[in-house]
């Protein structure tokens, strides 16, 4: 399939740095940082290694049914955490944000564990078809389009390629 570059590595790299200062910055010590697996697994590493302050980390996975392109709205838990969140200040940390859904039921979920505080780290957040109202408080870069590579796939494919290409035609 025909793939454009849009965000390169070094961009990336660039930017992780900076929202790991800005996290260090305004983060108390023993966050709990939570990735969502599997889109966000590059971030989440590349992202810790530019956090400061000392940390946790641990992963959720969930699945949503329907098409590759577009989340259903159905969403399940198919890997839970193994912390405890009761209590922590939790950074869930989100590959990207689309219609919300997803992100919406994370928050419900940790908030039902009882997360003492709960902020949203997103390295892409896209707009246009957003459904649900939510804050995003580390937002790496603004872009619409269907987006692969850093951890991002179609059909899991691309999920190896260091910078992020906007696929055509998906
Ligand atoms: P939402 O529930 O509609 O916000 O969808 C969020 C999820 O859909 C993300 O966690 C991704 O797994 C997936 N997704 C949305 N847009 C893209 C994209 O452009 N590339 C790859 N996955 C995407
Ligand atoms: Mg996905």
């Amino acid at each position: 399939m025909e793939k454009e570059l849009v965000i390169s590595s070094s961009e990336i790299a660039r930017r992780v740095r900076e929202l790991g200062r800005e996290i260090s910055k305004r983060s108390r010590d023993r966050l709990l940082v939570v990735g969502v697996l599997k889109g966000a697994f590059v971030f989440t590493a590349d992202l810790v290694r530019a956090i400061s302050i000392p940390l946790e980390l641990d992963f959720i996975r969930v699945a949503s049914y329907g098409a590759d392109s577009c989340s259903s709205g159905e969403i399940r838990l198919s890997g839970d955490l193994q912390a405890a969140v009761a209590g922590r200040d939790v950074l869930l940390v989100e590959d990207i944000v689309d219609t919300g859904t997803t992100l919406v039921w994370l928050l419900d979920y940790l908030r039902a564990g009882g997360a003492g505080s709960v902020t949203v780290c997103a390295l892409i957040d896209k707009r246009q078809r957003r459904r649900e109202e939510v804050i995003i408080d580390y937002c790496g870069f603004r872009r619409e389009g269907f987006l692969v590579g850093y951890g991002l796939d179609y059909g899991e494919r691309y999920r190896e390629l260091p910078d992020i290409y906007e696929l055509k035609s998906a």
